[in-house]
């Protein structure tokens, strides 16, 4: 359609005034409906569990002279959550996460849920956005190593300020 883009009502009235165009105009409704469906799923639906990010996690553990730090992805979901209650972390994989591995019915969820928890996810480093560098250079990938990455693990959950903090 041109510039001028008749509202569904506008064609809806004039299918009314001129009754031999029907046809016509009940096929521009159709397009005109399924363009503004595909632009209302193309928006992206505002989540109540947005990314967050742990800037000073330590990129080398095991070197303390190395006061290197990057910035970790997690999320967090406190829905259920009453004060006191455990923290249950859910350890990310060798893949990036999302908002869905704080809701849903992820087992971190489900235990938040039971125990009135607040149900976290932390991204593994070198995935999704949790990179140290913004490139995969060898020299880099010394620091993807499993050791590192519980170490990262523990370093967060100093951060819970002395709560229980449950892994799944
Ligand atoms: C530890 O970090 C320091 C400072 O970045 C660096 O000079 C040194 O080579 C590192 N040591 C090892 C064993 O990686």
């Amino acid at each position: 359609m041109g510039l001028w883009r008749p509202s569904i009502h506008c064609l809806a009235a004039a299918s009314l005034l001129f009754g031999g165009t029907d046809a016509v105009l009940r096929q521009e409704l159709l397009a005109q409906r399924r363009s503004q469906q595909s632009e209302v799923l193309k928006a992206d639906p505002p989540t109540p569990y947005p990314e967050q990010f742990y800037s000073e996690q330590i990129l080398d553990h095991f070197n303390k002279s190395d006061g290197r730090r990057y910035a970790q992805r997690y999320f967090t979901n406190f829905d259920h959550y009453k004060p006191g209650g455990p923290i249950i972390l859910n350890i990310g994989g060798e893949g990036p996460l999302d908002e869905g591995s704080v809701s849903g019915h992820l087992s971190n969820v489900l235990f938040a849920k039971e125990l009135g928890g607040a149900a976290v996810a932390v991204e593994h480093r070198f995935y999704g956005k949790s990179q140290p560098f913004d490139s995969l250079a060898t020299e880099h990938l010394s620091y993807l190593a499993s050791r590192q990455a519980l170490a990262d693990l523990a370093g967060f959950q100093e951060q819970g300020s002395g709560q229980t903090v449950i892994l799944v």
